[in-house]
């Protein structure tokens, strides 16, 4: 099949959480399947222009806003002759970040960023002759894609062309006033009639979810959870209307990159049949975080964008969040990589200041993040809700047992100790709240101090877990087929 990927991160060039990870991995595994998959991400002012290859001519992208000429550049996704093209458009994207100066502030036009991002697929399909089998558009800056797709492209040369969106977080729509919905250049009764309209309001995940031929989520779990009230952020009733056209598949690990076999950022290597290179990692950890050197002592690792999300409040919420409770109760240490809401950054500098087995780094470092999967014995995420979620899963391949909510993503992947038999790759609470947290990071730990035999036991258990995105790539393979089935269906 040929399939079009079109999506505002792909590493290792654009990456702000797992989205980047996912996109770019599921593209080498559909590519070693044997299809023709290409990716169009934008040349973001980060990405150098000097290591790129230029494709001759411009692309004419016309939207409500004018007519505009675009360049574009190209390269491959590492270890793979999947293509990838950079929409070259300094106006929109020749900026320091993805989606805004910050994590905590938007680029006001993004809008027009992404909308022009999703229109520019069509024209470089034209300009490369190529018309994909599939488009598939990733979480809301190329919800459009379906959109520009039902309502003109199909009876501009891709009638034959059928559209995927997944839906990596629903917490994200992208939500904006309708003042911007001229510039999109479609007709005003697609504000209602492509599903545009939100609160008065334009949603961009909202218009993809209505016009795509299929949907994906990125977990079996978290694709029943989204068609409940508690988890829909609103969309509910529109993914139960769609819940025919909806299958949650999970994401892989990118062995080729998180490996502790092969991994080039640890000071020693370490597999099933020999661990010693974990306690390396531990001691190096614990040296480079400043914690005291003590191989008794459990290492609780975090790596996180700190959001909402990803339960900051039950972990640090001033006053009630569980982890400086746990470092009052019990002989546990923290070692923390994480950049998001000011107030979580202070609130970890502080204990980190405070407590010398709590130890943080704020800010966004991809080795630390790989030594802290292989130095840590316990990852913590507590999710509020995980869609699918790449750490704990590269904590699993590590031997680094995971602390989660069952939610999500960390529900289908984690499976909770069994106290009596040493079952288990994880621990595991149902409620989320500081309680809960706490008492089951007591469990952990409990479990450190007096159960060793299961806890080896269970590293190696959740080290052999697969994880393959070769078996998601052939899961995406069955749902494109029957996406082109369902547009054949229509077109007939
Ligand atoms: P999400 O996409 O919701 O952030 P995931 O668990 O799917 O959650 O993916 C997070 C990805 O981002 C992982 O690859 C993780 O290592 C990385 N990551 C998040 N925060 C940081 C950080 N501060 N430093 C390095 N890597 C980070
Ligand atoms: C999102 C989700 C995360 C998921 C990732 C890749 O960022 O929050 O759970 O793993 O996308 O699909």
């Amino acid at each position: 099949m040929k399939i079009l990927m079109i999506s505002s991160e792909a590493v290792p060039f654009a990456k702000s959480g797992g989205l980047g990870d996912a996109v770019s991995a599921l593209a080498v595994a559909l590519f070693r399947l044997g299809h023709d998959v290409r990716v169009l991400i934008p040349r973001y002012g980060f990405i150098a222009k000097e290591k790129l290859s230029s494709m001759a001519e411009p692309l004419d992208v016309t939207l409500g806003g004018g007519a505009f000429k675009a360049h574009v550049l190209t390269s491959t996704l590492p270890s793979s002759e999947v293509p990838v093209y950079f929409l070259d458009f300094d106006a929109y994207f020749a900026r320091p970040g993805v989606y805004g100066p910050s994590s905590q502030r938007e680029y006001p036009d993004n809008p027009e960023r992404f909308a022009f991002l999703s229109r520019a697929a069509f024209s470089l399909c034209r300009a490369l002759s190529w018309t994909p089998d599939i488009m598939h558009a990733h979480d809301w800056p190329s919800a459009l894609v379906p959109v520009y797709l039902a309502a003109e492209e199909k009876d501009r040369g891709f009638a034959h062309t059928a559209s995927v969106l997944s839906i990596h977080n629903l917490g994200y729509q992208g939500v904006f006033s309708k003042e911007h919905f001229p510039f999109f250049g479609l007709d005003w009764m697609l504000f209602h009639g492509a599903g545009f309209e939100f609160h008065d309001d334009i949603n961009f995940l909202k218009a993809g979810m209505t016009t795509a031929d299929c949907l994906t989520t990125v977990s079996p779990t978290y694709s029943r959870e989204i068609q409940t009230p508690a988890y829909g952020f609103g969309l509910d009733g529109l993914l139960r209307h769609r819940s025919r056209d909806l299958v949650g598949i999970l994401n892989g690990v990118d062995k080729d990159v998180w490996n502790p076999e092969t991994d080039p950022c640890l000071p020693a290597r370490y597999s099933v049949s020999d661990m010693s290179g974990k306690a390396a990692c531990k001691r190096a950890l614990q040296e480079k975080f400043g914690l005291p050197v003590d191989d008794s002592a459990p290492v609780i690792g975090l790596v996180a964008r700190l959001t909402e999300q990803k339960g900051i409040g039950e972990m640090f919420g001033p006053g009630y969040g569980a982890v400086p409770q746990v470092l009052e109760a019990m002989n546990a240490q923290f070692a923390v990589v994480g950049s998001g809401d000011a107030w979580c950054e202070e609130a970890i500098a502080s204990l980190s200041a405070r407590y010398p087995s709590f130890k943080a780094r704020v800010g966004y470092d991809e080795a630390l993040a790989h030594l802290v999967e292989a130095g840590s014995d316990f990852f913590l995420m507590p999710s509020r809700y995980e869609p699918c979620g790449l750490n704990q899963m590269y904590s699993l391949r590590y031997g680094t047992l995971p602390i989660v909510h069952r939610t999500g993503g960390l529900a289908d992947t984690v499976e909770n100790y069994v106290q009596d038999t040493g079952e288990g790759t994880g621990f595991m609470f149902d409620d989320l709240t500081p309680r809960a947290l706490f008492n089951t990071i007591g469990w952990a730990v409990w479990a450190w101090y007096n159960r060793k035999d299961h806890i080896e036991i269970m590293r190696i258990k959740a080290m052999t877990r697969e994880f393959s995105w070769e078996k998601s790539a052939s899961e995406y393979t069955a749902l494109y087929g029957r996406a082109i089935a369902l547009r054949r269906s229509k077109f007939l």
